[in-house]
């Protein structure tokens, strides 16, 4: 199947997030630039829950952020915490690392994990950019 078909939740499965997300914030809670920021320190289920429910949604699941936590706001979400090109660059590195990793574990034929990584990963850099506020 094209990643162009469906959407890309509907490609992934909703577990997909979940594991991305559980590898993103295993290297967040060990990076000393980074966990400082989150409210509840170490403790990040709430935090994990979130960004899984976010990142589904905006790939095309079922809306349960907006339910949940309402319009995602993220630049204004974000401003509570100084994202200067140091804290982007970490966010990014630990992102894009889940991101390989849990692709490398789908089961996808070559062409379409390169597709999917590709529109992943430019989503995430873009953002990433777009929520940076100092610096
Ligand atoms: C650029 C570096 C970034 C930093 C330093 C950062 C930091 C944080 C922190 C400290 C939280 C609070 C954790 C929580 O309790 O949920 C948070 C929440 C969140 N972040 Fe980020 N973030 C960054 C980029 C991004 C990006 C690029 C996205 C989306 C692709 C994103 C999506 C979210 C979402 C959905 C939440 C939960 C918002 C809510 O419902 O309250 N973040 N972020």
């Amino acid at each position: 199947m094209a990643a162009g078909e469906g959407s890309l939740h509907d490609l992934l499965g909703a577990p997909f997030f979940v594991g991305l997300v559980d590898r993103f914030y295993d290297a967040v809670e060990g990076d000393p630039v980074l966990l400082p920021l989150y409210p509840d320190g170490a403790d990040t289920a709430a935090a994990r829950e979130r960004l899984a429910m976010f990142l589904a949604q905006y790939w095309g699941g079922p809306h349960e952020y907006m339910e949940r936590r309402g319009h995602p706001m993220l630049r204004a979400r974000h401003n509570q915490w100084e994202i200067g090109p140091l804290q982007r660059d970490r966010w990014l590195l630990h992102m894009l690392t889940a991101l390989e990793a849990s692709l490398a574990d789908a089961p996808l034929d070559d062409a379409t994990r390169e597709d999917v990584l590709g529109q992943m990963a430019t989503y995430m850099v873009n953002a990433a950019e777009h929520l940076r506020n100092a610096g």
